[in-house]
């Protein structure tokens, strides 16, 4: 029987973090055995914020090897660079023609855009979730695997796949999110503002490249509070996710003694970071010092990268000469 086909992105704007990890590469890793998997680097994805050009490469070859450090085998997944596969631009300007700007404006995403950056509110940002659904429909994609905050571009890749099918025949699957464990992992940031994110507060974000003292010096940082007075009283957000974090990175029986503290009262945050701390920085050394020495390989970075694409690219091109046939691009 054939697997079930699977498709995830992550964008090339800087060094991959916890939320990244826990909110989408730890579930590519359980899925590599059981589907045909394709992820790859956006790099297309993060032109939207005009990156340098003689940083491009890097960037992506980075996102690749922290990848691979984090449990991706190349041999049983398709890894590549999104560039790397021209027929995505063509799935892209397809899709283009059956996306609406009033659905595009609306997205939440784009809004934020237009808030943090007034000065360049290009045409690329609008159409960020057709370039997306390009991606995961190029392979006929039926599961992809991404955090809580990419679950309207999946709402809207669905809705742009059934509006081609009602035009030009039944051709896509509607894709839909999967996680292992159901729960969508969201990380906050370690200041209590927002999601932890590539670009934003790195003194409040926990990055896999990050050294032991730079995670103490972090988690020591962290919002708290003067805890709670009342027993069993409801935790605020960001003491919540210090609890997420370190169900995610230490025993659980530690994460038990701290909450048991917390529901009575006696919790001391010095001493819950300082543990946290700890396991955290057992946690990501082994993966920081693996893609340290991933991106010194270059060579073998861009062999798994160029055999990534090989395979995207079979898939790619029959989804592309399907959808023209379909469209009565179909000439001679
Ligand atoms: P970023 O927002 O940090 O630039 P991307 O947009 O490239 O990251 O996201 C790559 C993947 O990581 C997506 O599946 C996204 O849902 C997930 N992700 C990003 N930030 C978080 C977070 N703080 N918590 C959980 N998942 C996240
Ligand atoms: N938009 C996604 C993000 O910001 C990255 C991405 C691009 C993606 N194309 C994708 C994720 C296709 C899943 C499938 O996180």
């Amino acid at each position: 029987m054939s697997k079930e086909i699977v498709v995830s992105g992550i964008r090339s704007t800087g060094y991959l973090h916890l939320g990244n990890y826990f909110g989408a590469i730890q579930n590519y890793v359980l899925m590599q055995d059981n589907y045909d998997c394709f992820f790859f680097v956006a790099d297309y994805h993060s032109l939207t914020t005009h990156p340098k050009p003689t940083e491009l490469k890097q960037n992506v070859f980075r996102v690749a090897a922290e990848n691979i450090a984090s449990g991706l085998d190349p041999e049983k997944v398709a890894l590549y660079a999104q560039s790397d596969v021209p027929e995505t631009a063509e799935l892209y300007l397809i899709l283009n023609m059956l996306a609406y700007m009033g659905e595009l404006e609306k997205v939440p995403t784009f809004k934020d855009k237009v808030r943090q950056q007034p000065d360049n509110v290009n045409a690329g940002l609008l159409t960020y979730p057709v370039l997306m659904a390009a991606d995961i429909l190029l392979h006929k994609a039926v599961k992809v695997p991404v955090g809580k905050d990419q679950e309207q571009h999946l709402e809207m890749a669905r809705n742009f796949a059934s509006r081609f099918n009602a035009r030009y025949g039944d051709f896509f699957p509607e894709p839909q999110v999967f996680r292992f464990n159901h729960e969508a992992v969201k990380i906050m940031s370690l200041d209590g503002e927002g999601k932890m994110s590539k670009s934003e507060n790195i003194n409040a974000t926990i990055y896999l490249s990050d050294e032991d003292d730079v995670i103490r010096k972090k988690i020591m940082k962290a919002k708290t509070d003067s805890g709670p007075t009342e027993p069993n009283s409801v935790m605020p957000e960001y003491i919540q996710n210090l609890f997420l974090l370190m169900s995610l990175c230490s025993k659980p029986e530690t994460v038990e003694s701290f909450r048991s503290n917390f529901n009575n009262c006696n919790i001391r945050y010095g001493d819950m970071k300082k543990q946290l701390a700890e396991d955290m920085a057992t946690f990501v050394a082994p993966i920081r010092e693996h893609a340290a020495e991933l991106q010194k390989d270059e060579e073998k970075l861009r062999k798994i990268l160029k055999a990534g694409a090989e395979k995207a690219r079979e898939s790619a091109s029959k989804t592309i000469e399907g959808a023209r046939k379909l469209i009565g691009i179909n000439y001679y």
